[in-house]
């Protein structure tokens, strides 16, 4: 068992945590339980959680349907509808049992909720547990952008079980790793080269581990996203303007795919700003294109990707602001990025892909 000390709560890293759920259940005596889960998580985690927590038998279930469109003000609606129906008050627990999209929707309502009712999260998939479940980044997608509304609210605890992974798809389970990737590209070039050296199935729950340590260490100096944690959207600012161009079609682009493009996208940028050498950006890319196997994006084109980067929080009035590596393990914050810079980074992706 593991425990990470984040901003006023605990990460508990463990394959069996059930009894430290029940034993948090018991002694915070909650006035009602509320699980939110969509149907997968529904279908494979929720029987294992509540037979090992028996407390949470009298559990109110809000089910939401799974995928990104979800994270929606109408599900909040949903959510905040049935919180209501069934009077829960400043002394309920919600707990959120599923992946990013769970955690980010879960965390949002419960937070805004009569100001704020409590709220836990017990991660599912990959991507939840080693990124979004840590941090406090609440939010929904709002207007055809990413992420648009949302809160800074952190959870009061969150419960690891890595064992959930085990019904998770493969697919989901990259989609996780290339956030771990990234983290590990911008701040640990010795987590770098063991995620590059293979062994990631075998030695997972350390992987996870070691991205929860390297994330909570981050938003700890920089709780609100206003300095160093920064470099955490490496990737993001690419990667969040093509989910946006893509949420309102019916191509299917994960959060983590979205991520991967913009990382090749964005090493070269940071080495056209001279920030990588062409070894640490060949080093990259081939690490990235064995590891995962990246969809082409035929339907970008600079222009609407111009488009989607300027409506990005990071970028400020006419300004691209990126967070790009200046060697593998270290990563620069608000570097001004040009139009051209842009383009040539997307001819560059369209030619790998
Ligand atoms: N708040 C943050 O700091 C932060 C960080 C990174 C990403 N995010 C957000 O996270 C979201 C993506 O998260 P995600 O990739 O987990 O997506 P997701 O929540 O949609 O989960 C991926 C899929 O896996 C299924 N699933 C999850 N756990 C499962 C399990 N144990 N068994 C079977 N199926 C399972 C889900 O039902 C879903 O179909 C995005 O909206 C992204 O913006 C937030």
């Amino acid at each position: 068992m593991a425990l990470i000390k984040s901003i006023g709560y605990t990460i508990e890293i463990n394959t069996n945590n059930y009894k430290s759920i029940s034993a948090f259940v018991t002694k915070n005596k909650f006035s009602s339980y509320f699980i939110l889960c969509d149907e997968n998580t529904m279908h494979c985690c929720l029987a294992k959680l509540i037979s090992n927590c028996p407390k949470l038998n009298t559990a109110q279930i809000i089910e939401i349907e799974s995928g990104e469109a979800s994270k929606s003000i109408e599900i909040s609606l949903h959510i905040w509808q049935t919180l209501l129906e069934n009077n829960a008050d400043k002394n309920s627990l919600l707990i959120n049992l599923g992946g990013g999209v769970v955690s980010d929707l879960g965390g949002f309502c419960a937070s805004t909720f009569k100001r704020g009712i409590k709220f836990i999260t017990i991660p599912t998939s990959l991507l939840a547990m080693a990124d979004a479940s840590v941090g406090g980044k609440t939010g929904i997608d709002f207007g055809g952008f990413k992420n648009t509304v949302g809160t800074f609210a952190q959870p009061e605890a969150v419960f690891v079980n890595p064992d959930f992974l085990s019904t998770l798809p493969k697919k989901h389970f990259y989609n996780g790793l290339a956030e771990i990737f990234k983290i590990a590209l911008v701040c640990d070039k010795k987590f770098w080269m063991q995620l590059k050296s293979g062994s990631i199935e075998t030695n997972l729950n350390a992987i996870i581990y070691n991205s929860i340590l390297l994330k909570n260490k981050i938003v700890k100096k920089d709780p609100f996203d206003n300095n160093i944690r920064k470099i955490l959207n490496f990737g993001h600012s690419i990667g969040h303007a093509i989910e946006s161009i893509l949420l309102e079609t019916s191509d299917e682009l994960l959060h983590g795919e979205a991520i991967l493009i913009g990382m090749f996208i964005e090493s070269h940028i940071a080495y056209q700003k001279k920030l990588l050498s062409k070894t640490e950006l060949n080093e990259i890319v081939s690490t990235l294109k064995r590891v995962f196997d990246s969809k082409p994006i035929n339907a970008i084109n600079a222009t609407s990707l111009l488009d989607a980067l300027v409506h990005d929080k990071k970028n400020t009035k006419n300004k691209f602001l990126f967070s790009l590596p200046n060697s593998i393990g270290t990563c620069k914050i608000n570097v001004d990025v040009k139009e051209t810079h842009l383009k040539k980074g997307l001819d560059f992706y369209n030619n790998l892909a």
